[in-house]
């Protein structure tokens, strides 16, 4: 493939916004994990890693997915890739019903959705060049001839910054940035539409990440890819995504466009989280105020009642405690699962403000 059919130089694909029609649309989707019994005779017990979630992704978009540790993030990028079946839901493909989508069918769809992770390093092979593990990838694939293969890949890392005399080099002789772009290059050469991106540069030194994260924004405007951004580090995700999804205890408490999020965060927990960024300041300079939650997340084995914040929310009623609040829209576009989101103190969209229909 030429540089040309990469579409390197080629004009920037504009991002559609949320409205533009869904490359990828998910749900209802839920994850339960059975875990082991406690005792011999006991019911083995029951985790809710992901509880029905529901989202769009629309071609050459970036969603970024955050919350803390063990919140669910990856379960739901490694549902989306069919790595692991749900218990419930439905994903949603290009149009087509991934759930109903046989081994043949998703050996064929596989090329399309390609993962990154933090330690995909890690599985690249040591015995070959970088160049051939590219082309490799390509011949998984039945793509193209063994000539042909070849410069795709060489055209692929030379738009990854390893041409020439790198792309030759064993895994090794490469840094820890310069492996990341060959594992980029490897996912990419394959011309997917949606890359999971599962904290791509966390294991990378601070002054490497940037410019890796530089790469995968080049790389989709180029290629017009979708990333599901997958990462705990907020100031990376305010540079990167479109729009935002904060995720607490298996469910999306807030989703909104990503200035929106970092300038006015409407739900508690997503104030709390990002209130404690130092640099949070919307454009205009004004601070987020910081939120303290009380206590430690809940076990997801033992979930509380109710809105799952409300043991550790300074705002919670008697409402929050019995009743689950559903993902709702606000008159400003943003969701949130808050049944106090307009009358907050300092809240963004005040209860003047007519609040919306339940999101689909
Ligand atoms: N294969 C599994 N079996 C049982 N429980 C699991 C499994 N995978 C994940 N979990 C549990 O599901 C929950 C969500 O895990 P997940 O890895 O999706 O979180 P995460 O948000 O990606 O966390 P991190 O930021 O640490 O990567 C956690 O409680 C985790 O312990
Ligand atoms: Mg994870």
């Amino acid at each position: 493939m030429s540089a040309v059919r990469l579409g390197l130089g080629g004009p920037a694909i504009d991002h559609p916004g949320s409205t533009a029609a869904a490359l990828l649309q998910v749900r209802g989707l839920s994850k339960r994990f059975t875990l082991p019994r406690d005792t011999l005779f006991g019911p083995r017990p029951e985790l809710a890693a992901v509880d029905d979630i529901s989202f769009d992704l629309a071609a050459g978009e970036t969603l970024a997915v955050v919350g803390e540790s063990g919140c669910g993030k990856s379960t739901v990028g490694n549902l989306v890739l069919n790595l692991l079946s749900p218990s419930g839901g439905s994903i949603r493909f290009d149009g087509e019903d991934l759930a109903a989508a046989d081994d043949a069918r998703w050996r064929e769809r596989r090329r399309d959705l390609q993962l990154i992770f933090q330690d995909s390093r890690s599985a690249l092979d040591p015995r070959l060049t970088i160049d051939c593990q590219v082309a490799e990838g390509l011949e998984i694939h039945g793509v193209a001839t063994a000539a042909d293969r070849a410069a795709m890949a060489a055209a692929m890392l030379e738009a990854v910054g390893l041409g020439g005399d790198l792309a030759r080099r064993y895994p090794h002789e490469l840094s820890g940035g310069q492996q990341q772009r060959a594992v980029i290059a490897r996912a990419l050469v394959l011309e997917p539409k949606l890359v999971v991106c599962d904290e791509p540069v966390a294991a990378l030194d601070v002054s490497v990440q940037a410019q890796v994260v530089n790469l995968l924004r080049d790389l989709q405007r180029n290629f017009g890819l979708a990333y599901l951004f997958i990462s705990h580090d907020l100031s990376l995700v305010r540079h990167v995504a479109d729009r935002v999804a904060v995720m607490y205890l298996g469910r999306f408490v807030e989703v909104a466009e990503c200035e929106a999020l970092f300038a006015a965060p409407a739900h508690p927990y997503a104030r709390a989280l990002i209130g404690a960024v130092p640099a949070a300041r919307s454009r205009h300079g004004r601070r987020v105020p910081p939120l303290r939650l009380e206590g430690e997340p809940p076990s997801p084995l033992n979930p509380p009642s109710g809105c799952a914040l409300n043991p550790r929310c300074p705002f919670a009623t008697d409402l929050c405690r019995s009743d689950r609040p559903a993902l709702r829209r606000l008159a400003d576009g943003r969701s949130v699962a808050c049944h106090h989101a307009e009358a907050l103190p300092g809240a963004v969209v005040g209860p003047d403000i007519q609040p919306a229909r339940a999101v689909s």
